[in-house]
């Protein structure tokens, strides 16, 4: 059942481009953006003056890398917060303030009380969930469905490459309903979107390499995990995986950050995960992160760089490169983390652990 391979998180790793085209059809329908069990109007989507994202874990991460794509098309303010800290901190909140609650299992408990709170405030509650008539989407205003299909593994892979699909969803009805973007724009970037599935099949190319190197790293302290722009949620969402699995200290930092105190940790032979940016897409921030590498590398780090294809520039400051495929800047997480979804499982492996039932996890947390 474990379709030939040897755990099924590699399964469900090798799903992501099905389950990504799963998460985005029908979404498109006479040049328009169609967000489906939506029962929000377009006119309560264009008086939407504020977006707040409120998820835990995972989720949280898309909810994060959903907050570049959303604010850059729709000009409205994101925030992003964990639901555990959203209740309790009083967030100002009314009927044109959008809340999207990203849960994969729906039952959340963080998360399904962070929705009442906002339902409460007289909020519109959008959720993304991958379990039909689970309880966050029953209490929410409206529903977009990830159809990732269900997800054994309790560490979450394919769920969340929908849920970033998903917000990018969102992100495009809103800037669609606002006018933020030209009808004809918003044809290409769902066509962007489209093209992802296909993207995610050429990242999946990289595992064997991934796992072979999870391999070499089994017997690692920790491993930090680096990033700008959007590579900084991949970054720590690569670190939860690696906390998860391998139970090994693990963090993600933003690069720009390195100087105000993680360079500290830096010792001979530590492990470090680099996202690259594009370097054309993000020319400025590729330039910043190569300095940050040979930084690190000059400190005697192990720099394993994740780049894109044909970017020769990071090749001197790489002891191990792994390429993705060039795709828009805004939609690189989607190919990025699948390299540090596999290297997280196949450390884990190798130290002997089950990687589709961490320790002292559940599949979905139910109490706060
Ligand atoms: O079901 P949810 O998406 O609400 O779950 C949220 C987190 O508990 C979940 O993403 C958790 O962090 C996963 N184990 C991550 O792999």
């Amino acid at each position: 059942e474990k379709g030939g391979h040897d755990y099924f998180m590699l399964k469900e790793i090798d799903e992501q481009p099905e389950a990504l085209a799963n998460t985005l059809r029908g979404h498109f329908d006479r040049g328009r953006i169609i967000l489906d069990e939506q029962r929000l109007s377009d006119q309560d989507l264009r008086d939407v003056d504020k977006v707040f994202v409120v998820a835990c874990g995972t989720a949280y991460h898309s909810g994060l890398i959903a907050k570049y794509a959303i604010e850059h098309w729709t000009r409205l303010p994101v925030e992003v917060e964990l639901a555990s800290e959203f209740r309790y901190r009083d967030p100002v909140l009314d009927r044109d303030t959008l809340v999207v609650a990203i849960s994969q299992s729906g039952e959340t408990a963080d998360t399904l009380e962070a929705v009442r709170h906002a339902r409460a405030q007289k909020a519109r509650v959008l959720a993304i969930c991958n379990t039909n008539g689970a309880q966050i989407p029953r209490e929410s205003d409206a529903v977009l469905y990830t159809h990732a299909g269900p997800e054994v593994g309790v560490a979450a892979t394919k769920t969340f490459l929908a849920q970033v699909a998903a917000n990018y969803l969102v992100g495009l009805a809103l800037a669609q309903a606002r006018g933020t973007k030209y009808p004809d724009e918003v044809a290409r970037e769902f066509a962007e979107l489209e093209a992802m599935p296909a993207a995610v099949q050429k990242a999946l190319s990289t595992v064997e390499q991934v796992r072979e190197l999870g391999r070499k790293l089994a017997d690692a302290k920790a491993l930090l995990f680096l990033g700008r722009h959007v590579g900084f949620p991949v970054a720590l969402e690569g670190a939860l995986k690696l906390k998860e699995l391998a139970y090994m200290h693990a963090e993600g930092f933003a690069a720009g950050e390195l100087k105000h105190g993680p360079i500290a940790l830096i010792e001979e032979g530590l492990p470090v995960v680099v996202v690259m940016p594009s370097p054309k897409g993000r020319a400025v921030l590729h330039a910043k992160m190569v300095s940050n590498i040979s930084e690190i590398q000059a400190r005697g780090a192990r720099t394993i760089v994740i780049a894109e294809e044909g970017d020769d520039t990071v090749r001197p400051y790489a002891d191990e490169l792994v390429e993705i495929p060039a795709v828009p800047t805004l939609l690189q997480p989607l190919v990025s983390s699948v390299p540090l979804q596999v290297l997280a499982a196949e450390i884990a492996r190798a130290r002997g652990y089950d990687v589709d039932k961490p320790r002292n996890l559940a599949k979905s947390v139910t109490v706060e």
